[in-house]
């Protein structure tokens, strides 16, 4: 979709959802569409930390460069500043339902659920793994926005 928004969720704002606001900015500039992208957390543990280390790992062995990313949590105006939030997993999308304000207008989706055979199931979280359990989040995250930029 093009001129469009979207704003990608997490718990902590450390790994998932910083690689996926990587992964979509690529597949957005891949494709040519112009996509407004950004990333939060539901938690706020994190809250002005660059990413997990390990998260900056992989994202640089793709070409990104995300040390500069800053965790913040999510803001009730996220809510109408964006046409769609992307939450992580089920716990996440939770959390946002929960603190839906009044007025909001961004439409609420789990980060799989356009992916074939994904719908429901969560982007596993690699916080207490290793890095194969990033790298395997960095290609979940690239297939959905590969994919989300198709449909959407
Ligand atoms: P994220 O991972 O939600 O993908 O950023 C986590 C980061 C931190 C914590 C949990 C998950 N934590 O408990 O601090």
């Amino acid at each position: 979709m093009a001129n469009s928004s979207v704003l990608i969720v997490c718990l902590g704002n450390i790994c998932r959802s910083p690689l996926a606001e990587a992964a979509f900015r690529q597949a957005a500039q891949d494709q040519g569409i112009a996509l407004e992208v950004d990333s939060a957390g539901t938690a706020n543990y994190h809250q002005g930390n660059p990413p997990d280390p390990r998260a900056i790992k992989v994202a640089k062995a793709q070409g990104l460069d995300i040390s500069a990313y800053r965790a913040r949590q999510v803001q009730a105006e996220d809510f109408t500043r964006f046409d769609h939030i992307l939450a992580a997993d089920q716990d996440v999308l939770n959390s946002l339902q929960s603190t839906i304000p009044a007025g909001a207008t961004a439409k609420l989706a789990l980060l799989l659920d356009h992916v074939p055979g994904r719908k429901g199931q969560p982007v596993s979280d690699p916080y207490y793994g290793e890095d194969k359990d990033f790298e395997r989040c960095w290609l979940q995250v690239f297939e959905s926005a590969r994919i989300w930029l198709t449909k959407t």
